[in-house]
């Protein structure tokens, strides 16, 4: 599938002549009777590949056509156009350099770019009987396959109940819609999850465990629809409130006292001791070999999560009682 065949001159059009042309169609009146229809070939084109804008039913008799990228018929818009008569093709500023124009009217997009999707409007000038002239504009929406998306996050560690998260379903397409799902179902119905007018951007507000994800983004279009990989966040939340284990009060003198702490938290929480409030030592478990009654007071567990600044604690009351000495 060639260019035009026969001879051909193809020239670059000058803003004069653009404004002459113009001003000529603006002229002429509507064309009522065409049935012109416009299809795309493939329908289903992805980045990269080419797609043949068909026009069927092409009137007789016509004097050219114009392609414009979008609804809007004027100069900027104006890719390319034939005249039948002398088979002259005229490029316009809209031109990429990618589109070739048929004698038949159909246009032909190479390496098509995500932004050679939307409408198109083919203008044709029909030669009239003696002085009328009439012209007709067919609208076309070109859709490109959707790329597969990716969510970018404003911030993958938020703190619980206290950041706010912007999700964004990238890229940016043209006519497309966008749909977002949490764990494999439709967004949940809360005051925390709000998408944009869009529905290209989610606002996550006040991040709790219950919406961390894993969120997911579809592109959809008429033609196809893709679906990101799933991302889920990592929410900065606790300490919660420590146990300490065992929870025994009482104990001999000359057993061994061995505690250990525990607190929900991400990340991980910092631990540390005190007996009788003074510092006894960090880390999860405090092992005293051998008690006697002097270790008798409370026993304290800190825990602080050092990226939300949080600080809770727990205490024991420990008892060691003196041996026992059979009567
Ligand atoms: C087609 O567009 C041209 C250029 O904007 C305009 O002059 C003409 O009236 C339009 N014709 C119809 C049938 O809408
Ligand atoms: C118009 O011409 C192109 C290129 O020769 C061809 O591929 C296409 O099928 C033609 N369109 C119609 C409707 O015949
Ligand atoms: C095309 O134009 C010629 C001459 O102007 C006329 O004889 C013929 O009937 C026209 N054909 C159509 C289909 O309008
Ligand atoms: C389309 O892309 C290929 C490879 O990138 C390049 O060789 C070719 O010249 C391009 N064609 C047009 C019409 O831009
Ligand atoms: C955004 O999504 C809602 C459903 O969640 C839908 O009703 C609405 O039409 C969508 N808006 C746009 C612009 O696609």
């Amino acid at each position: 599938m060639g260019p035009l065949s026969g001879p051909l001159c193809t020239q670059r059009i000058t803003w004069k002549g653009l404004l002459l042309t113009a001003s000529l169609l603006n002229f002429w009146n509507p064309l009522t009777t065409a049935q012109v229809t416009i299809e795309a070939q493939p329908p289903k084109v992805s980045e990269g590949k080419d797609v043949l804008l068909l026009v069927h039913s092409l009137p007789q008799n016509l004097t050219g056509y114009i392609w414009y990228k979008g609804q809007m018929k004027d100069l900027y818009h104006y890719i390319t156009s034939y005249e039948v008569d002398g088979q002259i093709i005229i490029h316009g500023p809209a031109y990429s350099g990618r589109e070739t124009v048929y004698s038949n009217a159909s246009l032909l997009i190479q390496n098509v770019t995500r932004e050679d999707a939307g409408s198109y409007t083919l203008h044709i000038i029909k030669r009239g009987d003696g002085t009328r002239r009439v012209t007709g504009n067919f609208t076309f929406t070109l859709y490109v396959e959707t790329p597969k998306p990716s969510i970018s996050s404003s911030n993958l560690n938020p703190r619980e109940a206290m950041d706010t998260v912007i999700l964004t379903c990238d890229p940016e397409t043209p006519d497309a819609s966008y749909l977002w799902w949490m764990n494999g179902q439709s967004l949940p119905k809360t005051h925390r999850l709000k998408l944009s007018e869009t529905n290209r951007t989610l606002f996550l507000f006040g991040v709790t465990k219950y919406i961390t994800g894993p969120y997911e983004c579809e592109i959809r279009n008429p033609v196809s629809a893709s679906r990101s990989d799933p991302v889920t966040l990592n929410l900065l939340h606790g300490p919660d409130r420590p146990t300490i284990c065992p929870a025994f009060t009482y104990y001999h003198s000359g057993e061994n006292l061995y505690l250990s702490c525990f607190a929900d938290s991400n990340p991980p929480a910092e631990y540390s001791w005190t007996i009788n409030g003074k510092f006894q030592l960090s880390g999860e478990k405090l092992f005293i070999r051998q008690i006697t009654t002097k270790h008798s007071g409370i026993y304290a567990c800190s825990v602080r999560n050092p990226a939300t600044g949080k600080e809770r604690s727990k205490s024991l009351t420990v008892k060691v009682l003196g041996k026992w000495i059979p009567a």
